[in-house]
């Protein structure tokens, strides 16, 4: 239901009201082209109104190209919109996400109120509340049973009780001492960045981190290197701030660097320990070919390294803030996939030269992160909670990592599987015989088990998709139990529509049928 507040005692009449207060939600982006709204008898219910005063409304906005009203079907808000309202005001540029892709559309200005400026829709690969899935491929949280919840909550009540003036008054914006100084040490010890405690800022998630650099450096007509396909989080950031996104192409070894050449980019964003979504690793060439270009064009590199705590084969890659000779490199740091994305913890570490300024722009922001979530955290890291809790979840999704490739393996015989050895998810892309990853999504929904397509995965491609063929699997929320099952599930469902040859060997039809069993074990099917 559209969220609607009709005053009786207002000056508008309620026709007038309801007819704001819709347009208000298309030029905000709360509603987006094409979304369907209440019928006229729905609405009127729930508002306790007469009908004819919605239909009314509705007309009028149809009338003016904003609805489209459907016999049969319903009322949507029309896609595309009209250009302009009555040519009154500006349009501005808008980025819809529905599908979560950022594609760029212009909304109309509203005549009555100053223009939105946000070119940015809402980022709707966070996925919020229970799944609807048996069993939920989703990639992006962190386990909930592995949640250190006794260590957690004594930490929170010896803190809470030790003080309360911390909480009382304002904190420096850049974070408290303690936790800085555990991030150093701990950046410093596990990915080989050696850094001082003053270059670290607390933010609120890398998504904040992105946010504030983005402040820093950019306005329209700046140009930001981006992986293609990139984190949509990060696309739809710097596309706010009004930069272009110049793309670079990933393979095997992750962003292409010769991409670089010319580009007129004064920032590089990448993933390098684990390409989000593809999952791979950039190569020692192309990390020092990256700093090359930045030191070269005097850019800065953005390195995410969202999920670089969990590495399973082989010893990990340095990270580019520590190969960084030349003060570079901007990295971003989080506790979303070790601890838990709701703490909305994380962390840039600038180069000695933004210190100040970062500083600066996260006052400007809100003054700094909360204190009792930075005390707690930095307990629990100097006290050794985090280490064990790292050795203890990397084990867990460890397991759960070997349950999903094999029993893909069991299934559907040898498989093209990306980033598996590090990170929360892999992404698998599809034999030539199977359907598209949007069909193979939508046969293994309608068996109850949520599987994605990269673009509703969280992943922007910049121009026409060349991965139509791909999946994102996370299988960090799951037991090894559940990956098996799911992916037995997707095995049904695609003989089922009769997608062939799976895994036609006596071993793994042996083993398929094995799995079967366990899986009726635990109710799945
Ligand atoms: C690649 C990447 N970067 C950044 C983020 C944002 O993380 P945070 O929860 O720390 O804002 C995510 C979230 O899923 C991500 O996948």
């Amino acid at each position: 239901m559209i969220p609607l507040h009709i005053d009786e005692s207002a000056g508008p009449t309620l026709q007038v009201q309801i007819y704001d207060q819709i347009l208000r939600s298309i030029f905000t982006g709360s509603l987006l082209p094409g979304a369907a709204l209440p019928s006229s008898r729905e609405l009127a219910r729930e508002m306790k109104l007469s009908r004819n005063t919605v239909v009314l409304a509705y007309e009028k906005l149809a009338e003016e190209g904003y609805l489209t009203m459907r016999s049969g079907a319903g009322t949507f808000v029309a896609k595309p919109l009209p250009e302009a309202c009555g040519g009154v005001l500006p349009a501005v540029e808008h980025i819809v996400t529905g599908t979560g892709r950022a594609d760029v559309v212009t909304l109309p200005s509203s005549p009555k109120y100053p223009p939105v400026l946000l070119r940015s829709g809402a980022l709707h690969m966070v996925q919020q509340g229970p799944s609807q899935h048996t069993v939920d491929f989703w990639y992006g949280s962190a386990n909930s049973r592995n949640f250190p919840l006794r260590e957690w909550r004594q930490l929170l009540i010896e803190n809470l009780s030790r003080t309360s003036v911390n909480i009382s008054g304002y904190g420096p914006p850049e974070g408290i001492l303690e936790l800085r100084q555990a991030i150093a040490a701990h950046v410093s010890n596990n990915r080989a960045i050696p850094i001082d405690p003053d270059q670290v800022v607390i933010t609120a998630g890398a998504q904040e981190a992105l946010n504030l650099v983005s402040r820093l450096f950019i306005q329209p007509s700046v140009k930001i290197a981006v992986e293609d396909p990139c984190y949509l989080g990060a696309a739809l950031v710097f596309r706010s701030y009004g930069g272009s996104l110049v793309p670079l192409p990933v393979d095997e070894y992750g962003a292409r660097t010769d991409a670089l050449e010319g580009c007129g980019a004064t920032l590089a964003y990448v993933t390098p320990s684990h390409q989000f979504p593809t999952g791979a690793t950039m190569s020692k060439r192309r990390r020092f070919e990256l700093l090359n270009w930045a030191e070269k064009s005097g850019a800065y590199i953005i390195e995410d390294d969202y999920d670089s705590d969990f590495r399973y084969d082989g010893p990990p890659l340095a990270a580019l803030a520590g190969l960084n000779r030349n003060s570079s490199v901007i990295y971003l740091g989080t506790f979303s996939k070790s601890v838990g994305s709701g703490l909305r913890t994380g962390y840039v570490i600038v180069p000695r030269q933004l210190i100040e300024q970062m500083r600066q722009v996260k006052a400007l922001a809100n003054y700094g992160h909360p204190w009792i979530e930075q005390i707690v955290l930095a307990d629990f890291i100097n006290h050794g909670g985090f280490a064990r809790h790292l050795r203890r979840i990397r084990q867990f999704y460890g397991q759960t990592r070997l349950a999903l490739l094999e029993s893909m393996k069991e299934q559907f015989g040898p498989v093209e599987v990306s980033g598996s050895d590090a990170g929360m998810h892999v992404m698998w892309t599809l034999p030539q015989h199977f359907p598209t990853a949007k069909e193979v999504a939508e046969i293994a929904a309608s068996e109850g088990v949520g599987i994605y397509p990269i673009d509703k995965a969280g992943a922007h491609e910049i121009g026409p998709s060349r991965y139509p063929r791909a999946l994102v699997l996370g299988y960090a929320v799951l037991s090894p139990e559940l990956a098996r099952t799911g992916i037995l599930k997707i095995a049904r469902g695609l003989e089922r529509a009769g997608v062939g040859p799976l895994c036609s060997t006596r071993s793994g039809r042996l083993l398929r049928q094995g799995t079967r069993r366990e899986a009726s074990r635990l109710g799945a099917l």
